[in-house]
């Protein structure tokens, strides 16, 4: 069921709320925002509903892997092994840190083929990126065992399976990193957003600049944070955070 089909006056009554602070950007204006930080109380939100340790919201779930990708290190060059049967999301996302995508066939149970996944790993191969397609699971156990083993990096596309579970593990939460969607037609949808789930702290710290042009996000003065790294707009708004709250 999607996300949509439960709106509520819920929903109308907290959208209200952040319109009336005045303050629909999710960082700075600290005086003027009534202490209401739905960024960051979605954010809580998630940690302790998924079991992640981290999480950073971001306007899409395209670039949230897009964000994932680059805060692990994958780039220009790199070979990303991810399913033929998946959304253009996955492959673009690769497609948009310079990496190359490396379609493989799923099997029975809608997702990659862990033989199909070994028999693609060249010299170039830096992360295997599995996708949970409507809201079905990755054999997890051999991919990690097949990352172990090759040393690489390992990335969930949970965009379409929020909620599911493997071995009493929430799927997005497994691998290195993983995403959710929370486009309009998601299980749970805040208009349109996404999110990164990690439990690496160094992981977390670069999501959480790359989404918002490098910001280090240190200081109480916006603007006299420094930028360590690049980043790119990719934040969400308190507007459709406050959505995916309630
Ligand atoms: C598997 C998968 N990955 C990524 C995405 C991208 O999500 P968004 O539409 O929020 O960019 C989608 C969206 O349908 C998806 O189905």
């Amino acid at each position: 069921m999607p996300g949509y089909e439960l709106w509520s006056d819920k929903e109308r009554k907290e959208v209200n709320d952040v319109l009336e602070t005045g303050i629909l950007m999710r960082y700075g204006f600290d005086g003027s925002r009534n202490g209401i930080w739905k960024s960051k109380e979605l954010e809580a939100a998630i940690c302790e509903t998924f079991g992640s340790k981290y999480a950073q919201l971001t306007s899409s779930g395209t670039s949230a892997l897009s964000t994932a990708m680059s805060a692990l290190g994958i780039g220009y060059g790199d070979e990303v092994i991810t399913p033929a049967f998946t959304f253009v999301a996955s492959f673009e996302a690769v497609l948009s840190v310079g990496a190359v995508p490396v379609l493989v066939d799923v099997d029975d149970t809608l997702t990659m083929n862990p033989d199909a996944v070994r028999k693609a790993i060249t010299t170039k191969t830096k992360a295997i990126m599995p996708v949970h397609m409507c809201g079905s699971m990755a054999d997890m156990d051999a991919l990690i065992a097949i990352c172990k083993e090759h040393q690489l990096i390992l990335l969930e596309d949970a965009c379409q399976s929020i909620g599911a579970t493997y071995k009493g593990k929430y799927l997005g939460t497994i691998g290195d990193a993983g995403t959710f969607s929370f486009d309009f037609v998601k299980t749970m949808t805040c208009g349109e957003g996404g999110v990164v789930m990690t439990n690496n702290k160094e992981i977390f710290i670069k999501c959480d600049g790359y989404t918002d042009h490098g910001h280090d996000h240190l200081g109480a003065d916006r603007g006299a944070d420094l930028h360590p790294f690049i980043g790119y707009n990719y934040r969400i708004s308190e507007l459709h955070a406050v959505v995916g709250l309630v």
